[in-house]
């Protein structure tokens, strides 16, 4: 059967180009899910999150009822929600869809979020550079005000929240959530330390904060909608919903593509969805969670037993897209972005270009990834640019080899991994670059 995308999150990105506008998200059903959710206990509507099994979409893949279980609800202060919407993973290009062609289902996503986990005032932190998105996001806030589902009292009721829109000032860093708190604090976007500050007790102004992504935000008015249990049929046990993947790189047909979790393989993919490789070349590498995801080879076989115990032996195209399929493999499904490289892509090009972006989005805080990110950049830059030395290739896994678990956040992981997966699945293409 031809693979089909599972069209629930874009459903109504029907024309290119074009912004939901209220009427028409009124028209199509939109903000009877806020205000089915104003009836219910902000507890229920807890429970049936945790039971729809959703899982965060901006990496991590982070059990979203379970965070907010998380949340310190007795310390007294306010509660604040964060909508992370910096989307800088190169390769990532799924949150915008949401926020350019239907801001509303956002926004209602995130009063939703807000009246259930008792928020009365909730930022959207947006990428410096979407500053069109930035304007429709503002213009769709100030049509949901006027309609009364932002705001003081809303639908009537008791509940205020108000929605501020803040715009980075394009630092990848500010996409992990305790940089983005800091750099919304108005400082410079340094990420804390966990522990102790996690943000569900210590996050905005050290009051508990929840940090969700923009995909998972706009899954809150479908879970409301059609209850918990029933989301959870969407998908696969442990990957409920739909995912928006974006695909680009060497495909015939690049684009964000709203595929069933677990229900579609990359082979469905990239070669059905996406229209194949062009020239009908073969895939050389697939990098499907991000550029800081590790590398599959397009000849790799996976072998090993799934949690049921049945046995799996899989090429890339058998891998499902879902989350627990890419982590069995040794890599993610991350920021939902996957670029495919076929076999006339010269690999340690592409990793010199990701390892150039790493050294410099580095927040510089931590010595590994400070001088370890530009190590591998300068080397890699030498190697491909005729300047390889004897040894380079050692070099680059040892740096990348040492860089992980000795930073204060995950970057350590994000700018070794693409380098370490590289260099170890092909060797090769590096040893014959050294001189
Ligand atoms: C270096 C780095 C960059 C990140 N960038 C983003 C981003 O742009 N958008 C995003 O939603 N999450 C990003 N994250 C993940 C966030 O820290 C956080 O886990 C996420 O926003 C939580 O939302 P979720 O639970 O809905 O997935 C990044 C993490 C790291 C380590
Ligand atoms: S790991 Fe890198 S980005 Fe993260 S805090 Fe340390 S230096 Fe900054």
């Amino acid at each position: 059967m031809a693979a089909v995308e599972r069209k629930i999150l874009t459903a109504r990105m029907t024309q290119p180009g074009y912004s939901v506008r209220i009427e028409d998200y009124l028209a199509a059903g939109g903000y009877a899910a806020l205000k089915k959710a104003m009836a219910m206990k902000p507890e229920a509507i807890r429970s049936e999150v945790t039971r729809s099994g959703l899982r965060g979409r901006g990496g991590a893949g982070f059990g979203t009822g379970l965070k907010w279980s998380l949340v310190d609800r007795k310390s007294g202060k306010p509660i604040y929600l964060i909508c992370n919407a910096d989307e800088a993973e190169p390769g990532t290009f799924k949150d915008r869809q949401i926020i350019h062609r239907d801001p509303h289902a956002l926004i209602e996503g995130i009063v939703c979020a807000s009246y259930a986990n008792d928020v009365r005032t909730a930022y959207v932190y947006c990428r410096g550079e979407f500053a069109q998105g930035y304007k429709i996001l503002l213009a769709a806030i100030e049509e949901a005000r006027a309609k009364n589902f932002v705001g003081k009292n809303i639908f009537g009721s008791a509940y205020s929240l108000e929605i501020y829109v803040h715009r980075g000032a394009g630092a990848y860093i500010c996409g992990e959530e305790t940089g983005l708190i800091e750099s919304l604090e108005g400082k410079r976007g340094y990420p804390r330390f966990k522990p102790p500050y996690f943000p569900a007790a210590l996050g905005l102004w050290m009051c508990p904060t929840i940090v969700n992504n923009v995909e998972t935000l706009a899954n809150i008015p479908v879970i409301i909608q059609m209850g918990g249990a029933e989301f959870a049929h969407i998908g696969t046990p442990g990957n409920t919903g739909t995912r928006m993947v974006g695909v680009s790189g060497h495909v015939n047909k690049p684009g964000c593509y709203e595929v069933e979790l677990g229900k579609i393989t990359h082979g469905e993919l990239i070669n059905g969805l996406c229209g194949g490789v062009p020239g009908g070349r073969k895939v050389k590498a697939i990098i499907p969670g991000g550029s800081s995801a590790k590398s599959i080879r397009g000849d790799e076989r996976f072998k090993g037993k799934k949690r049921d115990g049945t046995a799996y032996d899989w090429g890339w195209q058998d891998v499902p897209v879902d989350f627990d399929s890419l982590a069995m493999i040794g890599t993610m499904a991350g920021s939902g972005g996957v670029i495919v490289l076929d076999e006339t892509a010269d690999i340690p090009k592409a990793i010199a270009n990701i390892a150039e972006f790493y050294a410099h989005e580095s927040c510089g805080q931590c010595t590994p990834c400070r001088e370890g990110s530009l190590w591998m950049a300068k080397a890699l830059h030498r190697m491909t640019h005729g300047h390889g030395q004897k040894g380079d290739t050692d070099y680059l896994k040892s740096i990348a080899d040492n860089i992980p678990g000795r930073t204060i956040c995950p970057f350590g992981e994000a700018c070794a991994w693409p380098v370490q997966s590289f260099v170890e699945k092909f060797r090769d293409d590096f040893v014959k670059l050294e001189k």
